[in-house]
């Protein structure tokens, strides 16, 4: 029984705060590091342009039928289904979304990892006077290696370890509140520095001209996938963050301004690394290793160059890290309110778990690199199994529940608070895309994009 049900329930104490916090979880590796990688190996403008409507249809749409749920039960991810559906299967959706968020911590510890260790590169002077290729060649060799990435993604499972059981994630919103800003600033020197590179005006095109022709089932799956794992939707995170919303906030304008933020966040990020991959003669397609690449080579052109680079991964590092508890909190709050675990107990066996499973993500870039399973690595396979199946698969059964389980009256009442909020042609339009549009297009890009169906 859920210990929460007795307690009265902490919830934010504001409407800032529940923007805090909301795009706290959002903002991570997400923005700087997935949505550029994925955009150049998806083939630019096209990609973007996709995510962009899944972002608006689905994605979006999905995190406020989590806020919903959330809000109404007052409970874990898991118990929330068992109180608003008690004696139901649905409850699976919530174990789906435990299931999901160790998956993705397999592999997101590993490349938090390399963040923190290039916080503390930039910050004792090792990327000095590096350029382009020499910071490929610095990128290579620690990937390449098993003791650094391997110690790195450790100290990040204490440091958030330490940050869980010490119940101070408020804290940690109140710095997300206060280092957002700043992370937004850097980003802004620089895009501005990046911009002002010859050949840059490349980059540019790369990012805001679609060639079309370059959508194929397999790219609507990979930007539907990175539209949930974005706005941190499909496994629960919202449902949980729901269940602190007070009663008067109001629920769908906040969601829309996260996605809102976050979007600009990462068009951002990627206006500060497409220009430069152009001006350094680089190929977009490289992947995970764009970032810590082009953003170094990028500083080293600039006055006070290691200043900004450091500050640029520190602050990397400190939204990774509030993306990252976000996601711990989910199995955490499980395993205490479901299974009656201690915090410690269930923080301790958690973190171990994704760290030594982890491990296979980790030395995918090195002794397992050819190790492949079903045509993937193992950092592969986990992001793809996430963020391209279970994400989606727990977007539609999120949608279903609230659309048509919990009905549209409840929908509507949850989304206005009791229609105090008059915002009756959102309503309108978040009912037909809860019920009909997103559950239905998340199924057809799945399929198809599994190869299961051709359309
Ligand atoms: N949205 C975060 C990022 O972009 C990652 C994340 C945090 C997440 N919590 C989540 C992804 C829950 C999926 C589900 O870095």
């Amino acid at each position: 029984m859920s210990t929460s049900d007795k307690t009265k329930r902490e919830g934010f104490s504001s409407t800032l705060g529940v923007l805090a916090a909301t795009l706290g979880s959002a903002v991570g590796l997400g923005n700087i590091w997935k949505f550029p990688s994925m955009t150049g190996q998806n083939g630019g403008a096209a990609f973007v342009l996709v995510y962009l409507v899944c972002v608006a249809l689905i994605a979006l749409p999905v995190m406020i039928s989590e806020f919903v749920i959330g809000r109404r039960a007052q409970a874990n991810n898991v118990g929330a289904f068992k109180k608003l559906a008690p004696k139901t299967p649905w409850y699976l959706t919530g174990v789906s979304g435990v299931a999901a968020a160790f998956l993705i911590m397999f592999f997101y510890t590993d490349v938090a990892g390399w963040v923190y260790a290039y916080a503390f590169k930039a910050l004792t002077g090792q990327l000095a006077g590096a350029d382009a290729t020499k910071t490929a060649d610095i990128f290579g060799g620690y990937v390449g290696s098993v003791a650094g990435p391997v110690a790195w993604q450790w100290i990040v499972l204490v440091t958030i370890s330490v940050i869980i059981i010490a119940g101070v994630t408020k804290g940690i919103e109140r710095m997300t509140k206060t280092l957002l800003p700043i992370l937004f600033v850097l980003l802004i020197v620089c895009d501005i520095r990046a911009l002002s590179l010859p050949g840059a005006m490349d980059g540019v095109k790369y990012l805001f001209q679609p060639d079309l022709a370059k959508i194929t089932p397999a790219v609507i799956l990979a930007a539907l996938g990175l539209a949930f794992f974005k706005l941190s939707v499909g496994m629960g995170t919202m449902t949980t963050y729901g269940s602190y919303i007070g009663k008067g906030e109001n629920m769908p304008a906040n969601a829309i301004k996260v996605a809102l933020s976050d979007t600009l966040v990462s068009l951002l990020a990627g206006l500060a690394i497409f220009p430069a991959v152009f001006a350094f003669g680089f190929k977009p397609d490289a992947g995970p290793s764009l970032l810590f690449i082009t953003i170094p080579a990028v500083f080293q052109t600039m006055p006070f160059g290691q200043v900004f680079l450091t500050m640029f991964f520190v602050l990397a590092a400190i939204a990774a890290t509030g993306a990252m508890i976000s996601l711990l909190e989910v199995p955490v709050a499980y395993l205490t309110e479901e299974h009656g675990w201690s915090r410690v107990v269930a923080t301790v066996s958690s973190a171990a778990l994704m760290g030594s499973v982890g491990l296979l993500a980790t030395l995918s870039t090195s002794t397992l690199a050819e190790k492949l399973v079903m045509g993937k690595t193992f950092f592969d396979l986990f992001d793809f199994v996430s963020s391209n199946i279970l994400l989606p698969v727990g977007g539609i059964l999120i949608c279903v529940f609230v659309g048509w389980k919990l009905g549209p009256a409840v929908l509507a009442d949850e989304a206005s608070n009791g229609g105090t909020l008059g915002n009756q042609l959102v309503l309108r339009v978040l009912s037909v895309l809860i019920r009909y549009v997103a559950p239905i297009a998340i199924l057809l890009v799945l399929l198809n994009g599994l190869g299961v169906i051709k359309l």
